[in-house]
């Protein structure tokens, strides 16, 4: 676990301000970076350099990471008693003004919300106007049902200007299974008039080698994102890592803890920056049911409850695509049916 955790972000994609980091000396660039983090540490009471340094160290470079820390987790983390850790705690909480927030700053931040079109009238319609920011999407369903294009049309659309339905932000993509395709993203932008090019720029892929790894993705996702303007990020898949890192009953509650605060973690990225969640879920077989259809998504209720929107995917006629939006909270329950083709994911009428 120690390894995973220092492993740094690693990317295949680059952009313009990646050019400009390398004109400045390595040694310069790294050194500015710690003296940012140790500013904002060195200020809560409680916490010297030491500390400071050991907290940059394993990811929690802002203020936000430690108020939402739980104080066993920090005082393991850190070294330190629980009692100081539980104070370093509270102590940023007040800093940040955490606790009650008024109703209008809420009303506030809701407004800002805003919509990634998913190039499928019917499916924008389903959503509400596509796929939403500050909530995540789920989409889950049968291999080839469509889940991984959804997420790739996804990731060009997000990149288009907002009077076209996207936030002309770029996107961040975690790819647990090794099928993230370059080249239906060429095809895509083509369709939407995006220079391919450009579009792969603007999209940033890291591998996830195992759950622990992704947790740690999304854990220093935070300083990525506003860096390099992020507007959406994809997760697919979500489940595939927990499901095979811990396997047999015994391990199931111990899972789905993982899983809930991995799932927090990404609602926090997604409030705090405004930006959208997609990810991918499989099913499993239900052989117990006899009527209906025999799947459910993986990740039981956890899922269920932290996902706002949730896709059901699943082959239809004639190579079609049925799309249900599953107990969305605001929205009706409905159906719309698309067609996966080379130039994307386009409407049936
Ligand atoms: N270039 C293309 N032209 C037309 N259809 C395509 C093209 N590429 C992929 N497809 C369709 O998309 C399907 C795969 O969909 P997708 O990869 O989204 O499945 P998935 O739901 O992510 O499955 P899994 O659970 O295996 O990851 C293919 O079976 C094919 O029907
Ligand atoms: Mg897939």
């Amino acid at each position: 676990m120690a390894e995973v955790k220092n492993k740094k972000i690693k990317t295949t994609a680059s952009d313009e301000s990646d050019e400009k980091i390398e004109k400045t000396p390595a040694t310069e660039v790294k050194k500015s970076k710690r003296d940012r983090k140790k500013i904002k540490l060195e200020g809560i009471p409680g916490v010297g350099r030491k500390i400071s340094e050991k907290l940059a160290e394993v990811g929690f470079t802002d203020l936000m990471a430690i108020a939402v820390a739980s104080p066993t987790e920090l005082a393991a983390i850190a070294e330190i008693g629980e009692g100081q850790s539980r104070k370093i705690i509270n102590s940023v909480r007040e800093m940040l003004d955490l606790g009650f927030e008024r109703a209008d700053k809420i009303m506030k931040r809701k407004l800002e919300a805003s919509k990634i079109t998913t190039n499928v009238e019917g499916l924008n319609k389903l959503l509400g106007g596509g796929v939403e920011t500050q909530a995540i999407t789920e989409a889950y369903g049968q291999f080839a049902s469509g889940k991984s294009q959804l997420g790739f049309q996804l990731a060009v659309g997000v990149q288009l200007p907002k009077e076209k339905g996207g936030l002309g932000k770029k996107c961040l993509f975690i790819d647990t299974e090794n099928t993230f395709s370059p080249t239906r993203i060429v095809s895509m932008a083509k369709t939407m008039g995006l220079d391919p090019e450009k579009t792969l720029k603007n999209i940033f892929v890291a591998r996830a080698f195992n759950s622990e790894h992704q947790i740690f993705l999304i854990e220093k996702a935070s300083e990525m994102i506003e860096e390099k303007n992020i507007g959406l990020i994809i997760i697919d898949s979500i489940t595939s890592h927990f499901r095979a890192d811990y396997i047999g009953r015994g391990e199931l509650a111990r899972r789905q803890q993982k899983l809930n605060k991995h799932l927090h973690a990404l609602q926090r990225l997604a409030d705090g920056h405004n930006l959208a969640i997609y990810i991918t879920n499989q099913v499993m077989a239900r052989p117990d049911m006899l009527f209906g259809d025999p799947t459910t998504p993986v990740g039981g209720h956890v899922l269920a409850h932290q996902a706002t929107y949730r896709l059901y995917l699943r082959k239809g006629r004639a190579g079609t695509r049925v799309c249900k939006l599953m107990d969305a909270a605001n929205l009706p329950e409905a159906e719309c049916i698309f067609k996966i083709t080379e130039d994307g994911l386009i409407q049936v009428e």
